[in-house]
């Protein structure tokens, strides 16, 4: 079992003062969830390659970019030279989930899969073990703020399998209503990396709330 981390999504931040909102969690954790939207395959925008340039200069945390757009591989090379650690596609997204991950490997980036919760989960299982990381959102993607979707904890069960039989190391994330209540619910179904918008930014003391859900996910 890989170590539990929270990566807050800063798509909950107060982002006219995105920066400081940055240095307040990176007291609490090493990574930061970056949601990238088009308006096309998600019914939302968010953040582009100039912000990803931009809170570079402030912050040496692992920049964990979730890539919620029709066409990604266009975007993995403008990502990574914006300082991209980790990239992740949405598996409903591309032809050849395959080429995409190699793609983002040789950029020498982290390569994450992600699947959306109306798609079957074994349109990702043949990906999992090539991967460094599987996503499952756990809410419709586009959306801060939304309730998990119970169904999430058998799709993450289904990948934990996978991995385990093949005695891999892929990590699995889950994204959307991670709370307190949550969080060791997706840990005793095999996540280790999950990410919180609304939970940690919700809450006044930024780092306070990233601490907290870490000792409920390992409660
Ligand atoms: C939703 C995004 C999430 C979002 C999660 O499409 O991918 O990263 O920020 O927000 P919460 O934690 O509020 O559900
Ligand atoms: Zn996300």
């Amino acid at each position: 079992m890989n170590d539990v981390v929270i990566a807050p999504s800063i798509l909950a931040a107060d982002c006219g003062r995105l920066n400081e909102e940055i240095k307040e969690v990176e007291a609490a954790t090493s990574y930061l969830h970056i949601d990238v939207m088009d308006g096309h395959y998600v019914p939302n925008l968010t953040f582009g390659v100039p912000v990803v340039e931009s809170i570079r200069k402030a912050t040496n945390m692992i920049f964990d970019v979730h890539l919620m757009v029709t066409n990604p591989m266009d975007f993995f090379k403008p990502f990574a030279d914006a300082g991209a650690d980790m990239l992740t596609f949405h598996v409903e997204t591309v032809e050849d989930p395959d080429a995409a991950i190699d793609a983002i490997r040789k950029l020498g980036k982290r390569a994450g899969i992600s699947i959306h919760p109306d798609t079957p989960i074994e349109k990702v299982l043949p990906y999992v073990t090539k991967c460094d990381l599987v996503l499952v959102m756990s809410v419709r993607p586009g959306f801060g703020g939304q309730h998990f979707m119970e169904e999430s904890l058998s799709r993450i069960a289904a990948v934990r399998k996978v991995i385990d039989e093949n005695d891999a190391d892929t990590i699995i994330s889950v994204d959307g209503g991670i709370c307190d209540e949550t969080a060791p619910r997706v840990v005793s179904a095999g996540a280790s990396y999950l990410v919180a918008g609304s939970a940690v930014f919700s809450n006044k003391d930024h780092a306070r709330a990233v601490k907290e859900l870490l000792s409920c996910a390992l409660s």
